[in-house]
């Protein structure tokens, strides 16, 4: 007897078990009837801030984060360089400051989702737009489209990265909701289908059919004509002080219905080396936010903290035009992860719209004066 009431007691907490797992599985995907997010089988819009895990150091990676979280964002983009993880054929680093996988363990634990934006081109204003140097060994390749050389070391790249990042996916426990292919490939001359195609069917044969894939481009028609593709979702980037129903259009041009997307709204911009630092006024920011909340849309802010361009990973414009080191970006915080008023003001437009998190805030880092810096090296015997 007693015996058999325990194996019923088992058999009843399995049952539980299971119809638990069954009726609220993690699941996110697009609501075309009603032009939104279901998370969970609930409409769910994301305001998010991007942040580029290979411009901070790793020991400020959980810091900025939680910056973000408490300026009421519930989801962070990230770009992934593939140059910066495979320095050299065949050789990887995942780790130290290009521990992506850290990363994102760091920001699910702080509360955001992710969305993840692994190219294979980035353009982000890093070197080569994130592809790596090594491809131009093969002299006739031609980047970013269906050349069998750069397929072949796209497949292999994708091969690596894609099943580290499966994991991650919401639906299988981790933070990332949307997974981005290309960027704004509508602005390379190049137009090539089968290679938006291709690429379509790589990241669903490693990530599975689940996944939201989508696509951005600038938000104009012209863009869109060869930035879109039937199975990923279009969605658009533009920046402050222009209208915002206009723009939305150039999407709805794409998808007619389904969640309104800005992937880059742009809180600052970026700098070319010899001209003045971009400066973005807080003001028209917060205005453009507010009405792209007021319409439902979902906002990414490109970029909510910029950071530093390090070593030599910084990009360049053609005509030749390099950024500086600094990707400041004007962004609402700063290079040095500090709290500016355009943070404050968008924390103030969000907070309309969301309850933000209590506790406090991480301060800004404390600064010293370290004095003059004596350089007795003449130019000409370094
Ligand atoms: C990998 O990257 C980290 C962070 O940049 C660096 O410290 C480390 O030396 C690299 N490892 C190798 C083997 O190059
Ligand atoms: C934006 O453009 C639409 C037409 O697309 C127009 O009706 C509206 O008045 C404009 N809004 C502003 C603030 O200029």
């Amino acid at each position: 007897m007693a015996f058999s009431s325990v194996r019923i007691v088992l058999v009843y907490s399995l049952a539980l078990t299971t119809q638990i797992t069954c009726t609220s599985p993690r699941t996110f995907s697009i609501d075309y009837q009603n032009d939104c997010f279901l998370k969970d089988g609930a409409p769910f819009r994301y305001i998010s801030g991007s942040i580029h895990y290979s411009r901070i150091p790793q020991i400020y990676w959980k810091d900025r984060l939680l910056k973000m979280y408490m300026a009421g964002l519930n989801a962070i983009q990230t770009y992934i360089p593939w140059n910066y993880h495979e320095p050299a054929s065949n050789r990887y680093n995942f780790s130290g400051d290009r521990d992506l996988e850290h990363f994102l363990h760091l920001a699910q634990d702080v509360g955001l989702l992710v969305i993840l934006r692994p190219g294979p081109y980035i353009c982000a204003e890093w070197d080569m737009g994130g592809l790596p140097a090594w491809l131009l060994n093969k002299k006739d390749i031609v980047l970013r489209t269906s050349d069998a050389d750069y397929i072949s070391a796209v497949d292999k790249w994708m091969g690596k990265l894609l099943p580290m990042m499966k994991p991650f996916l919401y639906q299988n426990g981790g933070p990332i909701i949307t997974v981005q292919v290309e960027n704004e490939y509508g602005s390379y001359f190049a137009c090539d289908y089968n290679y938006l195609r291709h690429l379509t069917q790589l990241f669903r044969s490693h990530l599975g059919p689940d996944v939201v894939l989508f696509t951005t481009d600038g938000a104009g028609v012209g863009y869109l004509a060869c930035g879109a593709l039937q199975g990923l979702y279009a969605t658009v980037d533009f920046g402050p002080g222009g209208n915002v129903s206009t723009s939305f259009a150039a999407q709805r041009y794409a998808e007619p219905h389904g969640p309104l997307v800005n992937s880059e709204f742009y809180t600052g911009w970026l700098d070319h080396w010899g001209e003045h630092h971009s400066v973005v006024s807080t003001a028209i920011v917060a205005k453009s936010l507010n009405q792209m909340l007021a319409m439902g849309a979902n906002v990414n802010m490109y970029m909510f903290i910029g950071g530093t361009n390090f070593g030599y990973w910084n990009g360049a414009n053609s005509p030749y035009a390099p950024q500086p080191t600094s990707y400041d970006y004007d962004a609402p915080l700063s290079e040095a992860g500090d709290l500016t008023d355009k943070y404050f003001a968008i924390r103030d437009v969000i907070k309309m719209y969301n309850k933000l998190p209590e506790g406090p805030i991480p301060p800004s880092t404390p600064k010293y004066a370290y004095g003059s810096v004596e350089n007795d090296q003449a130019p000409d015997s370094v």
